[in-house]
């Protein structure tokens, strides 16, 4: 018997990686979106891929995308739903041709579609593949630390990637980019996907003030653990600042030593050596 699409791995890990998101806090009610690229082989495995589907227009260019798969969250859909009802609360789309709208190939059978967020998937996307031919997923979600610290931290690039480095030992190893921070924008916009785009050429965390966190990687589970472990540096932060703030810390001299003994290179301008 041909396997159905609920048998698929990346159909596993979606719900995986939601239950946990949501298990976590960081995704309450809607909250959160994920974008996991696919391969046709992948996807032709379980359905018929000549299907043509619902079609959905969209208002950007995602023409350099064209005829590529993924499998996205739904709009309005709640990650603690997932795991009960997969083919409701994802789908499997494919970018059209001319690169204006997706076909819905597979799931949001209540007649749901793509996460209100995909301009910025779509975008995020096309800039790492040219940084990164390895990626494949984008991920969004509400990290409750991470949020809190835009509003009380500097939201200056330099100064946000140096506290979270100091706060745990392997961040500097996990993300030396450091991160990435935009304006606040309306979400959903187009605007808001050009303005994180823009920063995903260098970075794989870009922080939205007063909303949320955009991570992006190979796989779902290094992207999740890219997520995590800046929010996990966030929660120290929020601890340290409720504790009277810091007595002593990782150095500078310390942290370029972690970077040398890991083989990866900070970003420049942070560290003062
Ligand atoms: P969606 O339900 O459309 O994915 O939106 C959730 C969200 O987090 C918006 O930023
Ligand atoms: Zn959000």
């Amino acid at each position: 018997m041909k396997e159905t699409m609920l048998d698929a791995s990346f159909v596993q890990e979606m719900i995986e990686v939601s239950s946990n998101l949501y298990r976590l806090g960081w995704d309450e009610r809607n909250g959160g979106n994920i974008s996991y690229l696919l391969t046709e082989r992948e996807v032709s495995r379980y359905i018929d891929v000549s299907n043509e589907g619902r079609t959905v227009p969209m208002k950007f260019d995602a023409s350099e995308l064209a005829g590529h798969y993924f499998i996205v969250t739904g709009s309005g859909k709640y990650f603690k739903n997932t795991a009960k009802a997969p083919s409701i609360n994802l789908g499997v789309i494919r970018i059209g041709d001319s690169g204006d709208n997706y076909d819905i190939i597979w799931g949001f059978e209540d007649g749901g579609f793509a996460t209100s967020e995909l301009p910025t998937h779509l975008m995020n996307h096309m800039e790492r593949l040219k940084a990164d031919p390895d990626h494949r997923v984008i991920m969004h979600c509400h990290a409750t630390n991470l949020i809190a610290m835009t509003f009380t931290h500097s939201l200056e690039e330099n100064m946000f990637s140096k506290t979270l480095w100091e706060m745990c030992t392997e961040c500097i190893v996990v993300f030396p980019e450091g991160v990435g921070i935009i304006p606040w924008i309306v979400p959903g916009t187009n605007e808001i996907g050009e303005a994180t785009a823009k920063r995903m050429k260098d970075v794989r965390v870009v922080l939205w003030p007063h909303h949320g966190v955009f991570g992006a990687g190979a796989t779902i589970d290094e992207t999740f653990g890219l997520i995590e472990t800046a929010e996990k540096a966030a929660e120290v932060y929020s601890i340290v600042c409720a504790q009277g703030g810091k007595r002593q810390t990782i150095t500078d001299k310390q942290l370029q030593d972690l970077a040398d003994a890991f083989g990866v290179t900070p970003r420049k301008g942070i560290l003062q050596l």
